[in-house]
């Protein structure tokens, strides 16, 4: 399988954009965008997303006893990329709030789940950090999604009459 295809393949399938973030012990803070977020298991409650072993943040974050996963809202694609690049302080912005755990949060992100760290698996040249969930923040914001390398967000009723509306086919037109 080559990588051009999984890639061009998974480009293809949306997903949640998030601001993972977590304090070490000497109380520096660690964050990085990531769209491998989701959830593992009911009961225990657990969740995972997939860190690169190449990443500046893999030390902290593997070594982490907690960590929030910030889910973006629509509008937040400045935060996403921030978060993303490398060699910047990507706190600087000062956008980032204590939230749940004392853990940096966006304030303006429409999900936020706390985590204690379950387990990391190694997973090629990925961990896959497993948390349980200790605590969730939700409100009725609209998501920032991530599909075809781009951000977007999903039509909600807010964006009647701006969109085309979908077909809705009923069994009896089959
Ligand atoms: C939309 C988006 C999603 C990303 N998802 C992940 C991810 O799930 N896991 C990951 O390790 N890196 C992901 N990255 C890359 C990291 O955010 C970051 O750029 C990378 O870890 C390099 O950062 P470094 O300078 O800390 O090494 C994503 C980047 C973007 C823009």
């Amino acid at each position: 399988m080559e990588h051009t295809a999984l890639t061009q393949a998974m480009a293809r399938v949306p997903g949640p954009v998030t601001v993972v973030t977590t304090i070490d012990g000497t109380g520096k803070r660690w964050g990085f965008t990531a769209n491998s977020f989701t959830s593992v298991s009911l009961d225990p409650p657990l969740v995972l997303v997939c860190l690169n072993k190449t990443a500046s943040t893999h030390e902290a974050f593997t070594a982490a006893d907690h960590f929030l996963i910030n889910v973006l809202a629509h509008g937040e694609d400045g935060v996403a990329r921030r978060f993303a690049q490398s060699g910047i302080d990507r706190f600087a912005a000062g956008d980032m709030e204590p939230c749940e755990l004392g853990l940096p949060g966006s304030p303006g992100a429409c999900v936020r789940v706390a985590c204690s760290m379950h387990s990391v698996v190694d997973a090629g040249d990925h961990s896959i950090l497993v948390g349980r969930v200790v605590d969730t923040c939700t409100n009725d914001r609209t998501p920032l999604v991530y599909y075809n390398r781009a951000f977007a967000h999903p039509a909600t009723a807010a964006d009647a009459g701006t969109v085309e509306p979908v077909k809705i086919l009923h069994l009896a037109d089959w």
